[in-house]
């Protein structure tokens, strides 16, 4: 009964460990949430004002299926400012979430007969997209050693000629790794040698932690004009369920992006669209706030989790995670995640479905105390052992 097409795809990883999480709550048990993949702040108040005050005024119709003037300039003069990127506005498309513009490009880019090219550990959404657009997900390991850094010699041992698309992911979901500036100006030059565009989710950009972010697209015009940036509101904003995400590339890829969007989803909601306008262009002291809180937390984490045996990991520079190996356990990365939420009441999400089987994602977006309770008994768990 069901295409090819679907049954190719891998059902969400996250979702055992979230069902078994809700159910032990539903029974009363006190689990620590260390799974979380959004920010548990709430979305700013002149935000919310902004979208309350559209559908007072009834602006509540279609719109441009890419978005609203207003809202394109304003991502322009974000992306300007803050990531030194220059786009027109016809080379810019909202979308329904930073998920819809990476499931539009690959659809626009690659089809059967085709690779994309995916540094590990990866967003789990990435492979699913890559075969739901027809093409083969072709991962591209990167090394804990070296910081998760994505290096040319794992690229060029990855590659071959059905190559068509690197995806990178700076911050990066799972590991928060950033990519360091001499490192994209390789990627750049790597790319435009092998002919590839690339696909930059800069979604986790805004939270970094005392160091520099740049994107690939602003190393070298040669490189600009192979690749398209996506970011959005979700995370920067505490914006997830409001759904608006962007793109900005080349003008020819965002149009055709743009005409699939016309036949599918149509605009992101209005509503939203003006709330996003609001985020981007009101003082940006909440998200200033946002980051700093988040980087508190990150130490804490850091410092708690150094001090736990048979456990390693590479220090967070963005988002809100921390990657861990707990290969020395002698469980599995799914073993381990079950196991710990059964028995010590802590939720984390297993690497796998990231790639690494090795590993599982702790997620800072959650108070210092449940930080401090959820290590303190990840650290009995282990020692029990
Ligand atoms: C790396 C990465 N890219 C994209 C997204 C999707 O963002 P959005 O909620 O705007 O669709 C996420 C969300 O978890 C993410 O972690």
């Amino acid at each position: 009964m069901l295409t090819q097409r679907i049954q190719a795809v891998q059902p969400s990883p996250t979702l055992r460990v979230t069902a078994l999480a809700k159910q032990l709550k539903a029974e009363g048990k006190k689990v620590i949430n260390l799974a979380a993949g959004e920010p548990d702040f709430d979305t700013p108040e002149a935000v919310k004002k902004a979208a309350i005050e559209a559908i007072q005024e009834g602006f509540t119709k279609y719109t441009p299926t890419t978005g609203i003037p207003e809202l394109k300039n304003a991502i322009a003069s974000t992306l300007l400012k803050e990531r030194r990127l220059s786009y027109r506005p016809e080379q810019i498309a909202v979308t329904c979430g930073a998920k819809q513009a990476l499931f539009n490009l690959l659809q626009v880019l690659v089809q059967a007969g085709e690779e994309v090219l995916i540094p590990s550990p990866y967003w789990v959404s990435y492979p699913e997209m890559v075969r739901l657009a027809g093409a083969a997900p072709v991962e591209v390991r990167t090394d804990p050693a070296s910081g998760f850094q994505v290096e040319r010699k794992a690229l060029e041992k990855a590659w071959s000629s059905r190559a068509k698309v690197l995806i990178l992911n700076s911050p990066s979901n799972p590991t928060g790794a950033v990519l360091k500036a001499e490192v994209l100006k390789d990627l750049a030059r790597w790319a435009k040698e092998r002919d590839l565009w690339v696909i930059s989710d800069e979604i986790y950009s805004r939270l970094v932690y005392g160091c520099d972010c740049p994107s690939i697209a602003s190393v070298s015009p040669e490189v600009f004009s192979r690749t398209v940036v996506v970011d959005g509101v979700s995370k920067a904003y505490a914006m997830t369920g409001w759904r608006i995400g962007y793109l900005a590339g080349p003008a020819e890829i965002v149009e055709a992006a743009g005409r699939l969007q016309d036949h599918s989803t149509s605009n992101p909601t209005s509503i939203s669209q003006r709330a996003a306008l609001a985020a981007l262009t009101q003082d940006q002291a909440p998200v200033k706030k946002m980051a700093e809180e988040f980087q508190k937390r990150r130490d804490r984490m850091v410092e708690r989790l150094s001090k736990i045996k048979k456990i390693s990991f590479v220090k967070p520079d963005g988002a809100f995670y921390c990657f861990v190996d707990v290969s020395a356990t002698g469980l599995n990365s799914g073993l381990f995640s079950e196991r710990l939420l059964k028995e010590a009441l802590v939720a984390v999400i297993p690497g796998g479905g990231f790639g690494w089987d090795s590993h599982v994602r702790l997620s800072f977006a959650v108070g210092l105390e449940s930080i401090q309770e959820g290590l303190d008994r990840l650290e009995r768990f282990i020692q029990g052992l």
